[in-house]
């Protein structure tokens, strides 16, 4: 290792360090990663007092991490590295559905469910039916294409957020199916505007900066079809007002639907009389198909 370096030569030897790498991509992130990190360094004359904060900073991130809280996604998410990443691999040129973040409230293990089905999970709330299809590109409906959907409930509150009232029961998602028109279609409880989680060392930062934890009236989608790409994408409500001001900057102009509210006494989707007042939700998802 070469001696006696300066702050100006320090870069290369720590990135001439890294050339035995075998994988060269991992070489080059590494090396890319000392040259900015360094250059970030050199730019800012940070002090040690703030690399200490810093360092200590991540250190409480990780201990706030559990099985339903992924305080480093949600670092990624309110730095906007998340939305960077879709937006490189994902630029929604095309036709197809944009994607946009996955957020930390997904679950592998949810619950599949017949179209039509209540997926509420007996939370309570303003009903809200959707009606969904998935086409491809030449308008063709994508049968069998297998589709996640998760929302909070009225009050903003996933259901892993619930430990008092669930207990771990697992509500408001499911693993949904397409028919052979590539339709889908569920009944639920109205999702609300909440804040991305703000008690944790994330929230010190949002509101060091003075920046609003909130994100937009939104539903999840995660779908899946034989021959397709996947899609994660996200409906969020027209009328919210957080759609311009959204915390973890995840809103696409495309993504920008009418909850339509509906007054008790009219006839839901599935035909039922509804004695309360209900919102309906209506989109069409389309797929790009995989290159071959
Ligand atoms: C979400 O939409 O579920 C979400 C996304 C990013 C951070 C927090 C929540
Ligand atoms: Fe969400």
């Amino acid at each position: 290792m070469p001696i006696d370096l300066t702050a100006a030569s320090v870069t290369e030897a720590v990135q001439k360090a890294f050339e035995g790498t075998a994988d060269e991509r991992v070489k080059e992130l590494f090396s890319r990663l000392v040259q900015h990190l360094h250059d970030f360094t050199r730019e800012v004359r940070l002090t040690g007092d703030e690399w200490f904060t810093a360092m200590d900073f991540l250190e409480r991130v990780g201990k706030t991490c559990t099985p339903t809280r992924q305080e480093f996604v949600l670092l990624s998410d309110i730095l906007g590295l998340s939305v960077l990443l879709d937006l490189i691999h994902h630029p929604g040129s095309g036709s197809a559905t944009d994607s946009t973040l996955l957020g930390p409230f997904y679950v592998e293990d949810r619950p599949t469910a017949e179209n039509g089905s209540d997926i509420s999970g007996e939370v309570t709330g303003t009903p809200m039916f959707f009606n969904g299809r998935v086409l491809d590109s030449d308008g063709a409906p994508v049968a069998g294409a297998r589709v996640d959907t998760w929302h909070s409930d009225g009050q903003g509150s996933y259901d892993v957020q619930m430990q008092d009232t669930l207990h771990g029961r697992l509500a408001m998602r499911a693993l949904l199916t397409t028919d052979d028109e590539g339709r889908f279609w569920y009944r639920s409880v109205a999702p609300r505007s909440y804040p991305v989680p703000d008690d944790g060392p994330c929230g010190e930062i949002l509101r060091a900066a003075h920046r609003s934890p909130m994100r937009p009236e939104h539903l999840h989608f995660r779908l899946h079809a034989e021959g397709f790409e996947p899609l994660i994408t996200m409906l969020v409500r027209s009328d919210d007002p957080y759609v311009e001001r959204d915390a973890v900057f995840g809103v696409r102009r495309s993504l920008v639907v009418d909850f339509v509210q509906r007054d008790a006494g009219e006839s839901a989707p599935d035909g039922t009389r509804m004695d309360k007042p209900f919102q309906t939700v209506e989109r069409t998802f389309v797929l790009a198909r995989k290159e071959q």
